[in-house]
């Protein structure tokens, strides 16, 4: 199974993906630029993606751990996730997500 992750320039990348891997260990895992500093904790935001709208009803619903971790993010949405809370399953074969804002490892490019 796969996910879809366009990264922080934009550019679309798929990548292969194995049940039971959060989201976040994915994206890291095959070297896209995602700070992830907690490692997986729901403790710092930097793994923050926007789900595409079509997927935002299939994954578990956000709880308040992560719903207080999300406040301190940037660029929050409707769509908002963490990815370290997302589990793969087969359900989310084909789960597309956007990297978020202030996920990159040298910091906000933008700013
Ligand atoms: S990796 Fe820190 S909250 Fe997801």
């Amino acid at each position: 199974m796969h996910i879809h992750v366009t990264d922080q320039a934009g550019t679309r990348h798929t990548l292969e993906a194995l049940e039971g891997f959060r989201v976040m260990e994915i994206i890291r895992d095959w070297g896209l630029d995602i700070k992830a500093e907690c490692g997986g904790a729901c403790a710092c935001a930097t793994c923050h993606v926007h789900v595409a709208e079509d997927w935002t009803g299939k994954l578990y619903p956000i709880e308040a751990e992560e719903e207080d971790m999300l406040d301190q993010a940037f660029d929050v949405r409707d769509n908002s996730r963490l990815s370290c809370q997302l589990l793969m399953s087969a359900e989310l074969d084909g789960l597309e997500v956007t990297l978020a804002p202030g996920t990159q490892i040298k910091g906000r490019a933008a700013a």
